[in-house]
């Protein structure tokens, strides 16, 4: 894993882009958890996505998806990524992000980003029952739980 350092800044200041989707269906959402770590032998990135999201349809389709590193500031970037759905708006026409394809993968790269390109090898959704109390009535109260993306990483470059 190249970008460790900077991954874990940004998922502790505001979060990272999270796209996915192939052409003409491009999308970018803000992420704020995740971690990184070695399954099957295999570097891999572990995506937290609520099914709710279009971004979890999305990947449905394609099985991949690109954690987008800022190297500048893009609070405002974040914010609205973090808050409007690609069901409704195109998120890089809207803030300005621009798209560029990925080298492995079926989806879009964040330029001005350090780019994480995965390949879905695994996902599964929390079970509710098994969470402890505290976290079910902080964060699930909707029931709309994370389905946990494990992804293997197959390209990490600089924008
Ligand atoms: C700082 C921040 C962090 C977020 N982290 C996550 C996350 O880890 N997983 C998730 O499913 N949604 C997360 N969200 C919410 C999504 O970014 C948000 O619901 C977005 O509108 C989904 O877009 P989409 O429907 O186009 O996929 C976060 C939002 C913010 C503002």
């Amino acid at each position: 894993m190249k970008f460790q350092q900077q991954l874990e800044q940004c998922l502790t200041s505001g979060g990272v882009f999270l796209t996915s989707g192939g052409e003409g269906e491009r999308n970018v959402m803000t992420m704020g958890w995740g971690m990184t770590g070695v399954m099957w032998g295999k570097p891999v990135f572990l995506a937290p996505v609520r099914t709710t999201r279009h971004t979890f349809d999305l990947i449905q389709k394609t099985g991949c998806y690109a954690v987008c590193i800022p190297k500048s500031d893009r609070k405002k970037e974040l914010a609205v990524c973090g808050s409007k759905s690609g069901r409704d708006t195109d998120k890089f026409a809207l803030t300005g992000l621009k798209a560029l394809p990925c080298r492995q993968i079926d989806a879009p790269a964040v330029a001005d980003c350090l780019v994480i390109e995965c390949k879905v090898a695994y996902q599964t959704t929390l079970e509710k029952s098994a969470l402890p109390a505290d976290i079910r009535e902080r964060w699930y109260q909707k029931n709309d739980l994370h389905t946990l993306m494990i992804g293997e990483i197959v390209d990490e470059y600089e924008l």
